[in-house]
């Protein structure tokens, strides 16, 4: 069965394959997949707020012939003690073909996978955002004609987002992803696999705490300081306060370089306006680019 929850559980060739053929379907005309998910039905299950995540499941069904049913954690009896993930995920099991999953935490994530019958998407959890940064790839294989030498450069904490990314780094693409953290980020990285029983693997990458090293690059991604569910503290953000992606910082990148955002931002915080709504952003192709990459992925799943 094809779950997909993490990028580390997929290949270098199933990842080309995913983005060559969400390239080719935005740009076609035809309708080949019109009937793809005919008769099928997804369940997208939120226990966090989501807007895009929502928003492009839904209609990448709908568009593939399929239904949707959305469902809010205070909709079912999951949590609060009052129905386990094991009966939930056999519950399930009995009415749809898909699941969408956006959990509190990683842990839920996998424990549904392995109790479930039918295939479970990760939407966004504590730990990573595989289909945000599957979204990301995409964006830059149209901005940048393909993958190889592309340099990459995560600027602020280790997010979901960061640390799907990091697993990217890791399936020999040909992108060289530089991570720009401070030490206190790092060492949450580290904990976070532990707790999750996950391999830490920065060896492919540099990571470094000193923004001095900063020099051109292709690409540059950033995500918010504070993501849900986290308590971050006055102090972490002032630490991050050299980290906002800045006018300053793009002129040392470079005229080429796209910056990349998944969205909700904060604006002033990790990135300044002129940036985030200036020439070089991408974040709304970046955001069109999760519908095209969410049907490919419900495909592979189904
Ligand atoms: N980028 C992203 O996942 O956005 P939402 O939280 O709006 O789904
Ligand atoms: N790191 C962010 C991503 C939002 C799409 C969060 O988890 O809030």
């Amino acid at each position: 069965m094809n779950n997909f929850l993490s990028i580390y559980n997929l290949d270098h060739n199933l990842i080309q394959s995913f983005i060559k053929s969400a390239a080719e379907t935005k740009n076609s005309k035809s309708d080949d997949d019109l009937n793809f998910a005919n008769g099928k039905i997804l369940a997208s299950i939120f226990e966090k707020p989501s807007t895009r995540t929502r928003l492009s499941f839904d209609v990448a069904m709908r568009k593939l012939g399929g239904q949707c049913i959305i469902i809010d954690q205070n909709e079912l009896h999951l949590g609060n003690n009052k129905e386990s993930i094991t009966d939930t995920a056999k519950t399930l099991s009995q009415y749809v073909d898909i699941v969408m999953y956006r959990s509190q935490s990683h842990e839920s994530l996998q424990k549904l996978a392995s109790f479930s019958k039918v295939p479970i998407i990760n939407g966004l959890s504590d730990f990573s955002h595989p289909c945000q940064a599957m979204a990301d790839l995409l964006t830059i294989y149209e901005k940048k004609s393909g993958f190889e030498g592309i340099k990459v450069n995560w600027i602020g904490p280790i997010t979901n987002v960061a640390r799907s990314w990091i697993e990217i780094a890791n399936l020999n693409l040909g992108i060289k992803l530089k991570i720009f953290s401070n030490d206190y980020s790092i060492s949450e990285y580290h904990k976070k696999c532990e707790i999750y029983k996950i391999k830490p693997d920065l060896d492919n990458m540099e990571v470094h705490n000193n923004l001095k090293k900063l020099d051109s690059a292709d690409v540059v991604i950033t995500d918010t300081w504070e993501s849900m569910g986290e308590t971050v503290n006055e102090k972490i953000i002032k630490n991050f306060s050299s980290y906002t992606v800045n006018q300053e910082m793009m002129r040392i990148f470079g005229d080429e370089c796209i910056f990349m955002h998944c969205l909700p931002a904060n604006r002033g915080q990790e990135v300044t306006p002129e940036v985030i709504d200036g020439p070089q952003s991408v974040i709304w192709d970046e955001a069109q680019n999760r519908l095209h990459i969410q049907k490919e992925i419900i495909k592979w799943c189904l």
